[in-house]
């Protein structure tokens, strides 16, 4: 089978959603299927699964990875509670495709998206297959994103530099975050901006609409997510997050194999 196969904005929204009648303890085995070829599942259930539920995950996706805004369950809420927190989950603005913890040494494996409510109008959300861009980047450029330096990124005065694609036993895992909340400085402008260019190119999104019991699980270090911006006077946009270190009894392993 082929692992993390690059996909765009034409991807079938039927090849990435799964039904289930739960979600708790393990991932079902087709969903798990879908997440290996794409790094990426929606499990559709009848009823959104409970944070007990959630939390029981971490037996086949492997420990929580703790957010600094999480509860102490490792549950964040993502709702707009309204004015400009600077931290994108309690806004209604666009998020553009990111990867969870580009900010740590140690980003999370897996991120996990539980939708509570759904109701608010726009919120779409929006995925770039790493795999496809990395093979879409010229070789130059692509080289340049692998230096340790390619990134400074500074944040509420904290700084890191790091490469944007890394290789480790034979996976590459992408770490990337453009957004206003940060401040970026780069050793390889002109690659940063290809990939930023290809990130944000509309053929390279694949868009879908969470809807309440929907559970959107990504493999972070392949697959960028992001959401559209909504109106959050037109109802109520609920999410639960929760990040995964990987391994587990599933041993999920993140990362994509680059082409060719
Ligand atoms: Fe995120």
């Amino acid at each position: 089978m082929e692992t993390r196969k690059p996909f765009t904005a034409t991807l079938d929204p039927a090849d990435i959603r799964i039904e289930a009648d739960e979600l708790r303890i393990a991932v079902p085995d087709a969903a798990m299927t879908v997440f290996d070829t794409y790094g990426a599942v929606i499990v559709e259930l009848p009823t959104p699964p409970t944070p007990e539920d959630l939390v029981s995950l971490e037996k086949s996706l492997g420990p929580l990875w703790r957010h600094a805004r999480s509860e102490e369950n490792g549950i964040a809420v993502i709702e707009a509670t309204g004015g400009d927190t600077g931290f994108l989950g309690t806004m209604s603005d666009e998020h553009p495709p990111h990867t969870d913890g580009a900010y740590s040494e140690v980003g999370p494996a897996i991120v996990l998206l539980s939708c509570e409510h759904a109701e608010a109008v726009g919120g779409e959300s929006v995925l770039v297959s790493a795999a496809a861009v990395h093979e879409k980047l010229p070789a130059g450029h692509r080289a340049r994103l692998y230096e340790p330096d390619a990134v400074t990124i500074t944040r509420n005065g904290a700084t890191a530099r790091h490469a944007v694609f890394a290789e480790q036993d034979g996976l590459v895992r992408v770490r990337y975050r453009q957004d206003n909340h940060s401040s970026t400085e780069s050793s390889c402008s002109e690659a940063l901006a290809a990939m930023t260019a290809a990130v944000l190119d509309p053929a390279s999104q694949f868009v879908t609409t969470l809807r309440r019991g929907d559970v959107l699980i990504v493999d972070n270090h392949a697959v960028l997510h992001g959401r559209r911006a909504f109106d959050r006077t037109s109802g109520r946009r609920r999410m639960l997050r929760l990040n995964f270190n990987g391994g587990g009894n599933q041993d999920v392993r993140s990362g994509f194999r680059p082409a060719g």
